[in-house]
């Protein structure tokens, strides 16, 4: 199940349970309001009865009770009734003022569902729910009984009562009379019962009293009526001789039971109140309790006998009525504090729900932000990752299109080497106007050793093409693989012979039948071989040897050359490394083709190299065991090996030039095309070669040639940072600099440019145009030197790299002009070059050696200083250095035909 359900569902149930709650606390104290319908409410019985109804009613606080007063009126008392009605009262109390009026108003709340309980004072009729009080008929026999005694049945009697129609006075003085009639002896005298007032009563008694003083004994109706019988009886002197019994006997000072006591009234009937009757009653009947209709409440007659006991009991019930009072008061402050505290409790309960429910649906929200965050995460991730694809995807496809770019650029320029070797030749060979055989063989066999060349590319490009699309097979056969890697050594024997390299094949077996690709294995090994020689300088060693360990083959071809840098190792059979590299590691994409040959035999070959140590490679194919019935095959004849591919020396020589006999230095790595063009060259000019960028600059500072010849790609430092250099060095900066590159871009071009070059021509180039290109660089600096051997001081036409050093040159001969040990060798140490250099270097900007650049150098001083007549000819000869004025006017008229003197006055 969901969280969020099980959320849902806590707070439905526990919202469920408060409501359970709070409604069962509501049932339990559902509220009753009871209308108290009351006919007086001016003297002690009525307040007892209410007092003891009001102290019922602290039993039960869900109960409370209207009360009104008629104040002795039966109109006002309908009335009120019916106001009670309709304020929706639960349970009307009515204590009738007389019986008749109200029985109609009580018969029409009965019907309308009122339930009714009369107290005290009877209806007209029995419909009513319940009836709560003493009988009176009975309280009018006790009283005529009891005067029977006290008269002892002879005497006169008065009865005084009020409230003519009511039930109490109805009934008590039929009861009283019943009871005389018995007792002849016994004589009513009058009986005054009316509505009438205080006043009037104790007038009416007075009067009557003060005029049969024979009355015996008066019946009062109640013991307010017989207190002031009794006070006139005083008045009149007749308190002795008129016996008073009361009705009520109610507990208190001066109230029936103490005017017993005190013998103010011989008895009195005790009349109950029935407040705390009536109450239990209503209770019942709205609880929907058993109850009785008729609830008739004790009477008795008290007098001298019994009144004490009687006051005492009354007495103990006030007092425990005061204790109920007070404990009832308490209870009623135990049940604020204990509302109050079921309130605080509900409030707590509440909130602690509420908290509850905010605190779920907070950890509910935090459980889905937690959750959508995870889902966010999820996300994120997905995406970063599909980016990253995408963009790993991207960068494949972009590497994969720079790949191919480079390797199409590499190829086109590894084709363009052969093809400028077989274009200049053929072109030459076009030119000339006869061939002599002999001179026409080495061109022709050059142009072949670059046509194989291609073809070899060609085959390579297929083999990798073949091999990329999956479709190079093994030709396999048996073959003695030990006769066969002799026979690849052997080929190289007299290359090996020429250049004085040990080249051995040693191996411990005789033979080894093995199944292989031969064309495949040829081209490995052969690739091998051609690298080692490649790398390998006059005089070193290449052994090739054939083992078998650990049931493996094992070909090593072992040099003492070059070696290679940890990158070149790492990377050497890479078709793509060697692309996007300056150095020549094997030629074509030999070592790449190798390694894919080799795996296709399940072999492996890797290269151990350390610069200036040398390299060894090894082939490493499994021991197939061969089944010897199938015998081996006839090694096959691979005429891969041309002698011309050897670098046959070449005398190849057809240059038409007249040379000027001007130093020239030719920089290439190509063996082949180097010494074409030293052929070429080497007729006119005096030349000389260099197979790296870095021979070259050594070749250049020794003998600060007039021009050089470069080819850009050069093993190591290229031909663009040897030109920077040349340009840089003051000592070399003034020799022009022809750049021969298969970088035809107009990238290279503007590379070169930038390098300082003076010229720079593509392959495959034409001689005819290179040899101009030479031609022409020269005549521009001899014009250069004639200019500035005529105008030597006229730094403004020297071009800006060389002014510079002009300029300090001749500050240097300022500052030792004086010095008669002026000599192109202390100028040369200063300015930091050999004497050669210097020589050379003064002579290729103006064509003069440095004493006559020196010489000139002082006339043109001398002529200066001569204009000032302030200095003799002596001061300006010193200045000059010369020893003597003589020596120095016999310098002067050789170099400008005049003495200075005369050159002065002219
Ligand atoms: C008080 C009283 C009592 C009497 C009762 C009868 O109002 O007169 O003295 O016993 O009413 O209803």
């Amino acid at each position: 199940m969901r969280f969020e359900n099980i959320v849902m569902k806590s707070i439905t149930v526990l919202l469920l349970a408060v409501l359970l709650l709070f409604s069962c606390q509501q049932q339990q104290e559902r509220q009753y309001v009871i209308g108290f319908s009351q006919c007086l409410d001016n003297d002690e019985w009525r307040r007892t009865m209410i007092r003891e109804m009001e102290r019922e009613l602290s039993f039960h606080p869900n109960v409370s009770m209207i009360t009104k007063s008629a104040g002795g009126n039966s109109t006002i008392q309908i009335a009120q009734i019916q106001e009670l009605m309709d304020q929706k009262v639960d349970l009307l109390i009515v204590s009738p003022l007389e019986a008749q009026p109200p029985t109609p108003i009580i018969e029409k709340a009965l019907d309308q569902g009122f339930p009714i309980v009369v107290v005290d004072r009877r209806t007209a009729s029995q419909k009513y729910t319940a009836f709560v009080g003493a009988e009176n008929l009975l309280v009018g026999q006790n009283a005529g009984i009891y005067a029977n005694v006290l008269l002892n049945g002879q005497g006169t009697i008065l009865e005084v009562g009020e409230g003519a129609d009511t039930s109490p006075s109805l009934d008590r003085h039929r009861g009283f009379v019943e009871v005389l009639q018995k007792y002849p002896g016994l004589v009513l005298e009058e009986s005054l019962i009316r509505d009438w007032t205080p006043q009037e009563y104790e007038e009416e008694i007075r009067n009557y009293l003060s005029q049969h003083r024979d009355i015996d004994l008066v019946f009062a109706q109640n013991d307010r009526m017989a207190l002031q019988v009794f006070e006139i009886c005083e008045e009149l002197g007749l308190e002795k001789s008129i016996e008073i019994i009361g009705v009520d006997g109610l507990y208190g000072e001066n109230e029936g039971l103490d005017l017993v006591d005190k013998g103010v009234l011989a008895a009195t009937v005790l009349y109950p109140t029935g407040g705390e009757e009536a109450i239990e009653v209503a209770m019942d009947i709205l609880n929907n309790r058993p109850y009785q209709k008729e609830n008739l409440l004790f009477t008795t007659i008290v007098n001298g006998d019994n009144v004490r006991i009687l006051k005492q009991q009354a007495s103990k019930l006030i007092d425990q009525q005061a204790n109920i009072n007070r404990q009832s008061a308490r209870l009623a402050d135990l049940n604020e504090t204990y509302s109050l505290q079921k309130n605080a409790l509900y409030v707590t309960i509440l909130l602690l729900l509420l908290v509850l429910i905010f605190g779920s649906v907070l950890f509910y929200l935090l459980r889905e932000k937690q959750r959508s965050n995870k889902v966010l995460a999820v996300q994120n991730v997905a995406i970063r990752e599909q980016k990253e694809e995408i963009e790993r995807v991207s960068q494949q496809a972009r590497q994969a299109t720079e790949e191919k770019i480079r390797f199409y650029s590499y190829m086109s320029h590894e084709f363009k080497t052969p093809l400028s070797l077989i274009l200049t030749p053929t072109e030459d060979l076009l030119d000339r106007k006869a061939f002599d055989r002999r001179e026409v063989i080495p061109v022709l066999t050059l142009i072949r050793k670059n046509a194989n060349r291609l073809l070899r590319l060609v085959e390579q490009i297929l083999d990798l093409r073949r091999i990329d699309a999956g479709k190079m097979e093994l030709a396999a056969e048996t073959y003695d693989l030990v006769e066969f890697t002799r026979d690849i050594v052997q080929d190289f024997k007299m290359k090996a012979q020429k250049s004085r390299i040990d080249l051995q094949f040693v191996s411990p077996l005789t033979e080894l039948p093995y199944t292989f690709d031969a064309e495949k294995l040829d081209k490995v090994l052969f690739n091998l071989l051609s690298n080692a020689f490649k790398y390998t300088p006059d005089g070193g060693l290449i052994h090739v040897s054939l083992l078998l360990a650990n049931n493996e083959v094992e070909i090593k071809v072992v040099d003492n050359g070059e070696g290679m840098t940890k990158k070149d190792r790492e990377q050497v059979f890479e078709i793509f490394y060697r692309a996007q590299q300056n150095t020549s590691l094997g030629s074509g994409l030999g070592l790449a083709l190798s390694r894919e040959f080799v795996q296709l035999h399940d072999g492996e070959i890797y290269v151990v190299s350390e610069k200036g140590k040398g390299t060894t490679f090894t082939v490493v194919l499994p021991h197939r065991s061969v089944v010897p019935s199938t015998g081996k095959s006839e090694l096959p004849h691979f005429l891969r090996h041309s002698p011309e591919e050897f670098g046959t020396p070449n005398q190849y020589n057809d240059s038409q030039d007249n040379g000027e006999g001007a130093s020239l230095i030719i920089v290439e790595d190509n063996p082949d095309l180097l010494q074409f063009l030293e052929n070429k060259f080497s007729v006119n000019y005096q030349v000389r070669i260099a197979h790296s960028a870095e021979d070259g600059w050594e070749a250049i500072l020794q003998t600060i040639p007039d021009l050089i010849i470069s080819d850009v790609t050069l093993g190591g430092e290229d031909g663009f940072s040897l030109t920077q250099k040349i340009k840089k060095d003051f000592r070399t900066s003034h020799i022009p600099v022809i750049l021969l590159t298969a970088k035809g871009g107009i990238e290279s071009q503007i590379e070169g440019t930038r390098a300082g070059a003076d010229a720079y021509l593509s392959k495959p180039f034409n001689q005819k145009l290179l040899e101009q290109k030479v031609r022409t660089l020269l005549d521009n600096r001899n014009l250069m030197r004639r200019r500035f051997s005529n105008e030597i001081t006229d730094l403004d036409q020297v071009p800006t790299d060389e002014r510079k050093f002009l300029l300090d040159f001749e500050l240097l001969i300022e500052k030792h002009l004086k010095s008669p040990a002026l000599s192109v060798e202390t100028l040369s140490q200063e300015m930091g070059m050999s004497r050669t250099q210097l020589y050379r270097k003064i002579t290729a900007l103006t064509n003069k050696n440095v004493n006559e650049y020196i010489g000139e150098f002082k006339i043109k001083k001398a002529q200066q200083l001569l204009t000032d007549p302030l200095l003799n000819i002596a001061e300006v000869a010193y200045a000059l250095g010369f020893s003597t004025p003589n020596y120095f006017s016999t310098f002067f008229k050789q170099k400008t035909g005049k003495t200075p003197s005369e050159w002065r006055n002219n």
